[in-house]
Order: structure tokens, then C-alpha cells, then sequence
């Protein structure tokens, strides 16, 4: 009997704790059995700390830190993550309108650049293109199997209008991702200067080459 009367207690309990005070609200702080992260020693935004000599918890960004919104996605807003699109700025986007891609480099075309869109086109191109352009790239081997790949050299490519390649490169197409956000507008550009330049090394000949200039290609 004795033992009736305990486990009946326990259980009248262990249902009253369980469902008894369910929806109740209370101003009490909560018995904490297991407190984890509830209370932690951290850094708050404007705190102050003794941590750091000029007491405060939130520090400058160490020199030479990227920022998040640079100063190009504050003059082009497309870039910044939260805005879309300018259509009609063909620097930006390469369209004349929304239907129609232009034709035309609008940044300068010199020496310089064409060598920078030359370092850029290896850094983020080459891997799948290859660094002729001929679609094989490093990931286009058995290993990787990344055989969607284009070729660049491609005739279809070849005409294809400026701005519809610098959007391709801005906005990617199919299998490809974009390079709009890790490529600035104008390097875009030079990239595809570097793109037209592979295009002309593969389908011109010896005679494309101003006579003087011939002795330059070591031939
Ligand atoms: C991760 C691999 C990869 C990288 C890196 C890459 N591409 Fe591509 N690219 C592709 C694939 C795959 C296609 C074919 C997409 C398709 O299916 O139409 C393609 C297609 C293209 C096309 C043809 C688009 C068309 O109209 O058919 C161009 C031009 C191009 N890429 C340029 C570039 C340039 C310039 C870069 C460097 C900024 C670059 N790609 C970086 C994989 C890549």
C-alpha cells in the first residue's frame, strides 16, 4: 500500500510538472539546468572593453580589409547585392535596350589594359577555358568532368556582339556562374578585350602581322 501511495504522488507530480502549467505566463527568470550560451562573455556593438587600448569594443577594420559595398557598388548600384540591374547604362550591361546587345569596347583599348584582361582572363577564365580559350581548362579533364564547357574560339562566338559576351561574363549563362560581383565593370571589359584577342590569334595567319612586327614573334 505504502508503495502504491509513492508512485501515485510521483506520478500525480510528474504530470503536473509535465502538463500542469502549460500556457501559464510568468515573470520569473526560468530555472536554468542547462544554461549553454544563454549568458556569455562576448563583445556588443559600441561596448567598452579593457581589452583593447582605446577601450571600446568595436574596432576599425584592419587596413587594407575589402569592404562588403565597395566604392564601385556605391557608383554602380547593379553590383551591390540588394539592387538590380541598370538596362539602359551599356557600360554596365552591355545592352543598347532591354532586347538588344551593342557592339564596342566603351572603355580604352591600350597596351596596359589588354595585358590586364590578359592576368584577370587567367585568374578566372582560364581553369575552364583554357588559357587559348579553347574550352579546355584544367576541369575539363576525365577527373573533373566538366565537359560543358565552351569554347571561345567558337565561330557562334566570334560573332557574337560585344555586350552580349560582357554579359555573359557578368551574369554567367547555364553552367556557367557569374562574374559580376567578383570582376569590377570596367576589368569586365578588359576581359573581353582579352577574349577578341584570343579569337584573332586563332583564326588569323602571318599575314594579319604588319611586316615590321613579324621579327617580335620569334617565329
Ligand atoms: C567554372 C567554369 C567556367 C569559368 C571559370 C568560366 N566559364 Fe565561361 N563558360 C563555362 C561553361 C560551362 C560555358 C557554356 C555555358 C552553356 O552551357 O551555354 C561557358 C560559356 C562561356 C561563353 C559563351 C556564352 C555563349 O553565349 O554561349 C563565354 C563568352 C564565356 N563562357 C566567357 C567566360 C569568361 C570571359 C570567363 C572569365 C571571366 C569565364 N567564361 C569563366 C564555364 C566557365
Amino acid at each position: 500500500m505504502r508503495q502504491f501511495f509513492i508512485i501515485y504522488f510521483f506520478l500525480v507530480a510528474l504530470i503536473l510538472t509535465v502538463f500542469g502549467f502549460r500556457g501559464c505566463k510568468s515573470d520569473n527568470t526560468p530555472i536554468e539546468v542547462f544554461p549553454d550560451m544563454d549568458r556569455q562573455a562576448k563583445f556588443h556593438e559600441q561596448g567598452k572593453t579593457s581589452f583593447f587600448d582605446n577601450k571600446r569594443m568595436d574596432q576599425e577594420p584592419v587596413a587594407g580589409t575589402v569592404p562588403f559595398v565597395t566604392e564601385e557598388q556605391k557608383v554602380y548600384p547593379h553590383l551591390s547585392p540588394d539592387n538590380r540591374f541598370r538596362e539602359n547604362d551599356y557600360l554596365v550591361s552591355g545592352r543598347l535596350d532591354a532586347e538588344t546587345f551593342g557592339d564596342g569596347i566603351p572603355v580604352e583599348v591600350t597596351w596596359e589594359s589588354m595585358k590586364q584582361g590578359q592576368e584577370i582572363f587567367k585568374i578566372y577564365c582560364s581553369m575552364c577555358h583554357g588559357e587559348s580559350g579553347n574550352g579546355k581548362g584544367v576541369v575539363a579533364n576525365e577527373r573533373y568532368e566538366y565537359n560543358t564547357i565552351a569554347s571561345l574560339l567558337q565561330t557562334r562566338l566570334i560573332d557574337l556582339p560585344d555586350g552580349e559576351i560582357f554579359n555573359t561574363i557578368t551574369n554567367g549563362k547555364n553552367t556557367m556562374g557569374p562574374y559580376g560581383t567578383k570582376i569590377r565593370v570596367e576589368d569586365r571589359w578588359k576581359v573581353l578585350m582579352y577574349v577578341r584577342a584570343l579569337q584573332r590569334a586563332a583564326t588569323s595567319s602571318i599575314d594579319d602581322v604588319p611586316a615590321e612586327n613579324r621579327g617580335e614573334l620569334g617565329l
